[in-house]
């Protein structure tokens, strides 16, 4: 064994013989950290223990459909954020912070697939403790296997005993291999059994699920390092003080709700996310925005009031605070509202965090309808993009957004006048309402 000392970036996990300021790899500084590495003697490198699926080139035009089976996993919203089911042979990364409900998430879908041999290995829960929670999710019971192991190589031996057609591993920050000398949850041992485990998924074309653990800062040893090794990145988020959980890829978003027995999918989540009565009140606009390909109707909520101290405080939730003090910039310099010395708080309702940009007309109507305490009339929605001089840009599929407003029985929509071109809005039994400047969506909101 030979003993080493080695500098790891903890944001994307490159190493250096020695300490530098800044990644060469991610521009980052003062990422660096001493790990102590023991590596075993040359020839004696990981392996899994399997007789690997032999390869040898073929020539691309015998390579037989690129439309690959892909496994059912009996949950609509997991499928469609796995772009269709799980690829037999990848290595899915599913990341978030502890106690999300990524385990139960995991859990019940495995029990869902009663006609797969699937070994769950848990590093962090007893048998007992997962026989428990798979009785509190669905009582008839499963076959499939539990094995409460830490150690890299017992889970090999579990595997080749078993030859399971999916492997869970949770966590990744629970496993370690012997050839390390670090601890589990170090950057150096979760990147090493995850490079190994996706070398096993790929030579035996056994798909895995990696659980990893993200603190809220998003910085811990792990799922940043893991993102460059796994095939796909699955985020569960969600607020602890809401029952909505989201479950993202980078196309896709798929919607739970945490209930007493396991996580219920949320087909409409629509309906889950407008709060039934606003009736009268003001600070409230609805948005027709589309996340994945999925769209849906969201309520914006601010509060303005006039800031008691010195510094007016600003807070956005589920929205990026910075792009809010955009709008609140542009409404101040273009519009001429006076909002400096007003504090200003923003939520998107449910804790679901929105990153379609088509939002930003309901988040300064929202914000405006607070400030004159004047209300939104209540089946009037809204989707445009506000640009820096206070114009409203187009959005993309506003064919989807004005369906689905329809579809909830709203009657007006506010749309950006670019997005007007070429449709045919005879049809529609909604008003539509073109809108070009800020100015002009005041005057269509509040006359
Ligand atoms: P868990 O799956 O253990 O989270 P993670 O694996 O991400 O750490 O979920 C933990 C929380 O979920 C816990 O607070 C209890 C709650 N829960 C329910 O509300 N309903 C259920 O059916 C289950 C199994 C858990
Ligand atoms: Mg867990």
């Amino acid at each position: 064994m030979k003993e080493k000392t080695v500098y790891i970036c903890s944001n994307c996990g490159q190493d250096s013989p020695k300490w530098i300021g800044k990644c060469p790899s991610c521009g980052e500084w003062n990422t660096y950290v001493e790990e102590v590495v023991r590596k075993p003697a040359a020839g004696t490198r990981l392996g899994s223990g399997l007789e690997p699926v032999k390869s040898k080139p073929v020539i691309l035009s015998e390579i037989t459909g690129g439309n690959e089976p892909r496994i059912d996993m009996h949950d609509e919203e997991l499928n469609r954020v796995l772009g269709g089911g799980l690829v037999p042979g990848s290595l899915v990364l599913l990341g978030g912070e502890p106690g999300i409900g990524k385990s139960t998430l995991v859990l019940q879908t495995v029990l869902r697939l009663p006609e797969k041999k699937i070994l769950y290995v848990s590093g962090e829960e007893s048998a007992r403790q997962l026989k428990l929670r798979a009785d509190r999710i669905r009582p008839n019971s499963s076959d499939c296997l539990i094995a409460c192991e830490t150690s890299l190589e017992q889970i090999y031996v579990n595997i080749k005993n078993t030859r399971p057609d999916l492997v869970i591993i949770d966590s990744i920050q629970t496993i370690s291999t012997e050839t390390i000398d670090s601890s589990p949850g170090s950057l150096v041992q979760v990147r090493e059994c995850s490079a190994s485990i996706l070398k096993f998924a790929k030579q035996t074309n056994t798909p895995v699920i990696l659980i990893g653990h993200i603190n809220k800062e998003g910085s811990i040893a792990g799922p940043k390092v893991l993102e460059h090794i796994v095939d796909t990145v699955l985020q569960f988020e969600g607020d602890q003080h809401y029952m909505y959980r989201i479950l993202r890829s980078t196309a896709e978003l798929g919607i739970y709700e945490m209930r007493q027995d396991g996580l219920r999918q949320v087909s409409n989540p629509s309906e889950l996310l407008l709060s039934q009565d606003h009736e009268g009140m003001s600070g409230v606009a609805i948005a027709s925005a589309i996340e994945g390909v999925r769209p849906f109707l969201i309520e914006t909520q601010a509060l303005v009031s006039s800031a008691v101290y010195g510094n007016p405080q600003r807070s956005a939730t589920g929205f990026d605070l910075r792009r809010m003090n955009m709008l609140l910039a542009v409404l101040e310099k273009r519009v001429g509202f006076k909002l400096a010395q007003k504090d200003v708080f923003l939520n998107i309702a449910g804790g679901l965090k929105v990153n379609d940009p088509a939002i930003d007309l309901s988040v300064i109507s929202a914000i405006l309808s607070s400030n004159m305490d004047a209300e939104v009339e209540r089946d009037t929605c809204m989707a445009g993009e506000v640009g820096l001089s206070g114009e409203i840009r187009p959005v993309n599929r506003i064919e989807q957004r004005i369906g689905e407003a329809e579809k909830l029985g709203f009657k007006r929509i506010l749309i950006p006048k670019h997005n007007l071109q070429g449709m045919d809005t005879k049809k529609l039994k909604i008003e539509i309402i073109p809108v070009r400047k800020v100015e002009e969506a005041f005057r269509a909101l509040f006359g």
